[in-house]
């Protein structure tokens, strides 16, 4: 096992929490040494696409890139064909999709505990890219990983805000309709109550969060919590991913879905470019965010650039005890 990091101090403190033997500086020199037969692309997002085509060109058995896919769908186009042209197998890191509350949800829905799904709401206090990424995956998780016709949204961003270096917003809200008609709705920083997708359908509803479960409908004359157990999200992605390389299974998180999420958030942002209905998958590739900003469409009316993520940076001796 091998780990690369340009922050050296951040490497060792990696390496000796994992038992890891060797820390390059360079992840190219580590890719070409190592020869690897999986890749983590943990980085901040703005180097995924990079790090991850790099990856795919020595031909590992899979690449797990973390979340979200990228910046762009352009890059995350790239990603993909990178990876399909090497024959790597490709999953994104959206391993709350392992979590038994999140199972067990999305079984009480795809199983018809509340009769046809009709509505799926998603609310976060984090940013589209960060946390509410993991929401707009969930919501498709739970509904069976249905395509998304079109998003129909509104950005707010009047501060200079960024997330690990990411121009991200202040506040986001809309629609989405996904194949079959159920409709969806998603807003982030505008509520205190963050629910990753709350499930309605024409006979009752599922609630979650991460540790715990409950339905209703006329069968449970209210709420019905349902016992979930414990298991590490992450370890089960891994696991995963070896199943998928030996052909048991296919991998919940295969890039096609991180494709999704990044059409779902890229979208949004679109749809309050245009201020019109974005039929997915669209053909925009860079972000539209970016765009607004670039162009003075959205201007900053309070300045000062700010990282929502600052907390994280490292190097000049700013010493992280991670
Ligand atoms: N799946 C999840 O629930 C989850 C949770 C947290 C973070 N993430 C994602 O993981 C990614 C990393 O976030 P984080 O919070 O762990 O960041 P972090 O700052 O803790 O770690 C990133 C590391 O990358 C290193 N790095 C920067 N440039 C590099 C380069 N060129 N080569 C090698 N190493 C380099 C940094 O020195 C740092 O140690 C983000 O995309 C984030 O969205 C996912």
């Amino acid at each position: 096992m091998a780990c690369a990091d340009t922050d050296a101090h951040k490497g060792k403190l990696f390496a000796a929490r994992h038992g890891i033997a060797r820390v390059y500086a360079d992840y190219r020199q580590m890719l070409d040494r190592e020869n690897p037969d999986l890749v983590s692309v943990c980085t901040w997002h703005p180097l995924h696409a990079e790090m991850t085509i790099a990856a795919a060109a020595r031909r590992p058995k899979a690449i797990l890139c973390e979340k979200p896919m990228a910046t762009s769908t352009g890059e995350a186009e790239a990603i993909m064909i990178a990876c399909q042209r090497n024959g790597v197998k490709l999953a994104i890191g959206f391993q709350r999709r392992f979590l038994p509350a999140w199972v067990k949800a999305r079984e009480l829905v795809l199983g018809g505990a509340v009769g046809r799904p009709e509505r799926v709401m998603h609310t976060r206090r984090t940013g589209l890219l960060n946390a509410a990424s993991h929401g707009f995956d969930c919501m498709r998780y739970l509904l069976g990983d249905l395509a998304v016709e079109w998003v129909f949204a509104q950005v707010e961003r009047k501060t200079d805000r960024y997330e690990r270096s990411v121009r991200c917003e202040d506040c986001v809200g809309g629609h989405l309709r996904f194949e079959g008609g159920v409709q969806g709705s998603f807003q982030t920083d505008l509520v205190e109550e963050d629910k990753w997708a709350l499930v309605q359908g024409s006979e009752g509803m599922v609630d979650f969060d991460d540790g715990w479960v409950r339905y209703l409908n006329a069968q449970t004359r209210g709420w019905r919590e349902v016992k979930v157990g414990e298991l590490d999200p992450m370890a089960a992605q891994a696991q995963e991913l070896v199943d998928w390389i030996e052909g048991r299974v296919e991998h919940r998180n295969r890039a096609e879905n991180g494709m999704w999420t990044m059409q779902m958030m890229m979208g949004a942002y679109e749809s309050a470019r245009c201020h019109e209905v974005v039929r997915l998958p669209m053909q925009t590739r860079v972000k539209p965010l970016d765009l607004m900003v670039e162009s003075g469409q959205l201007l900053v009316e309070r300045p000062g650039r700010y990282d929502v993520r600052s907390f994280l940076l490292g190097g000049e001796a700013m010493r992280l005890e991670v």
